[in-house]
Parts: C-alpha cells; structure tokens; sequence
C-alpha cells in the first residue's frame, strides 16, 4: 500500500515537471482514472480523449489507454510528445482489420465512403474518409445516409449492424469485433433482467444484437455513465468493460450496478469483462515512462497527414 502511495507521489510530481498531463480511459485502472482527474487531466470516453489532448497545452500527453487512443493524439497534435505506459496495449478491432487488406476492400468499392471507427491503426484512418467513436458513430452515418451515400464501414460487426439498423443506411461491414464485448450474452442477460425487473440496461454498442435490444441505453463509455447518473432507477446491468463501474459508483453514489452476463450460463460472472490490453496500464509503468520518457508514440508523417483528415471531419461534425 505504501508503495502505491509513493508511486502516485512520484507520478504527480513528474507530470508537474515534465509539463505532462494525463489522457485516461474508463476501462483502466481505477488508480489511473482518479490520478488524471486530480492533476488536471482527464478521464473519458474516446472521443473526448482525442478532444481534450488536441485543445491541451501541455507538451506533453500520456495516454492511458490503448494504442489507437495514443495515435489518435499524436495526429491531432504532432509537435506534441505522446507517451503511453505500455506501447504493446493494442486492441482486437485494430488487430482484426491490417491496414493493406483494408485497402484492397475499400478498392473493391470504390463508389462507398468509407467509415472507420477510431479503434484502427493510422494507416486506416489514412484511407478512410471519416473516422467516428462510437459517441457519434450514429449521428454521422444518419447524415452520410441523408446525402444519399452508401457506406463502407469497418472494423466493428456489431456497431456496424446497430448504426445499421437504427439509419437505414445502405452499409457494407467488416467482420470485426472486440474480445470483450463480444462476450457478453443475450439468453443470460434476459435471465438476469427476470432477477432485477426494475433495472436499467446499459450497454455498449460494441456488444452482439440480442444484448444490445435489450438495451434501455446504448451508447459510448461517457454516453453510459451519464445515463446512470440521470436515469431515476437504482439499479442498472452494465455491459461494457467493468473498469467503467469505478466511475459509475463514484458519479452515481447509493445507485447499484452489476455487471452483464459474459460466459456459458453463468449469470454471476464477476470479472470476465475486462480489456487485456486496458489492464496493462498501471502506476508503475507510467512513473517510469515519466521518469525516463520512454514509450513514445511515433506515427509515420505522410500517414497522419492523410489520417488527421477522417479524424477532422469527426471533430467538425461534433464542434
Ligand atoms: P468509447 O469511445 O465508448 O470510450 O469506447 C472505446 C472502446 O475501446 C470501447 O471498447
Ligand atoms: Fe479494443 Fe475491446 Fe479493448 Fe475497447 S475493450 S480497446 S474495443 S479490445
């Protein structure tokens, strides 16, 4: 415990003394998250994450998440110096969708715009013509739709599907999909729901259809945590990465959250729900990037230039 004290010491006084400032997601370590709300940073969804690094004028930015989430700042702001505690934390939609196989797709079709999740590489987001988080995914295919495009989307199946659904629009998918969410179960959530009639079900859209019609919320990490905080219930199932309940117990105090059904038939599955590679951030890799500035994010110029324009068509649309 002591030296978990010490660790979040030297790390406050590292960020003060290398003009740094800490990016966080929900789905990493509690100790993390609280760390970044304390000292000025922030703690959110993806799309705030890109948002706040681009508009903070700190140096430097250590990004507390996964790999996409450090390019992403790295794009939008080159001159800055990114850091990540383990630049080995990728994430199974980038893994799933190699940038010369996705390029090979979008030739193949050439008369679709072309739709990417921010979960990509930057050599995807170079060819795609907008990149979008799941906190407006919806809005933004609804408006492509009405211009009367047809859509290319990649990488995430089940996102791609629920945009598809909700818009009507004409999209054709890749066949992506997250390790954690796509575990989440249809059959044991409705049996859950019959244990907590009066719950409220969260869920994120990155979880198969039959979890996601059972949704009374669907929608991004920050999008989910407001929906707790404002929806009058007292009890809600979450179906997202469980590094989100920290959060939700501490926005929404007195208010009850259990954690969706994964595997088999067990409705009581009590930590199946956590990102592998959101895990591998900790205190002690990131006072030790600190320390020696190690574990910086490097993107391939020609790339990010072509990639920070699917990524400014998102913040466009959303300003
Ligand atoms: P959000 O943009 O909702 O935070 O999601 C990012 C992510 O990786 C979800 O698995
Ligand atoms: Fe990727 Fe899923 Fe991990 Fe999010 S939770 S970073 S989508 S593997």
């Amino acid at each position: 415990a002591e030296e978990r004290t010490e660790l979040i010491a030297r790390i406050k006084r590292l960020l003060k003394e290398r003009d740094a400032v800490l990016v966080a997601h929900y789905y990493v370590d509690a100790d993390l998250q609280d760390l970044a709300e304390a000292t000025g940073g922030c703690v959110s969804d993806s799309l705030e994450m890109a948002r706040f690094g681009r508009d903070h004028p700190a140096k430097t930015l250590v990004v507390a998440g996964v790999r996409f989430m450090g390019e992403t700042a790295k794009i939008l702001s080159p001159e800055k110096t990114i850091l990540m505690p383990d630049l080995d934390a990728t994430c199974s939609l980038d893994l799933g969708c190699p940038a010369d196989e996705f390029a090979a797709f979008c030739d193949q079709h050439p008369d679709r715009t072309v739709v990417v999740y921010a979960n990509t590489s930057a050599a995807v987001k170079a060819r795609a013509d907008w990149m979008v988080t799941s906190a407006i995914g919806l809005d933004i295919v609804k408006h492509l739709h009405e211009q009367g495009k047809k859509i290319l989307w990649a990488p995430d199946k089940h996102l791609g599907s629920y945009i598809q659904k909700q818009t009507g629009a004409d999209m054709l998918l890749w066949q992506g999909s997250c390790l954690v969410h796509d575990e989440f179960k249809g059959v044991e959530l409705d049996l859950l729901k019959a244990e907590y009639p009066h719950a409220k079900v969260l869920v994120h859209p990155e979880s198969p259809s039959n979890v996601v019609e059972q949704a009374d919320v669907v929608g991004s990490t920050s999008q989910l945590i407001k929906a707790a905080v404002e929806m009058d219930a007292d009890t809600f199932i979450v179906a997202t990465d469980n590094g989100i309940l920290h959060k939700m117990r501490a926005a929404a105090p007195g208010k009850t959250f259990i954690e969706a059904p994964t595997a088999g038939n067990s409705a009581t599955c009590k930590s199946c729900a956590h990102c592998p590679w959101m895990a591998m951030n900790g205190l002690k890799n990131l006072a030790d990037v600190l320390e020696n500035r190690g574990n910086e994010i490097h993107v391939d110029p020609a790339i990010g230039k072509e990639a920070v324009n699917s990524i400014n068509r998102m913040l466009d649309f959303a300003a």
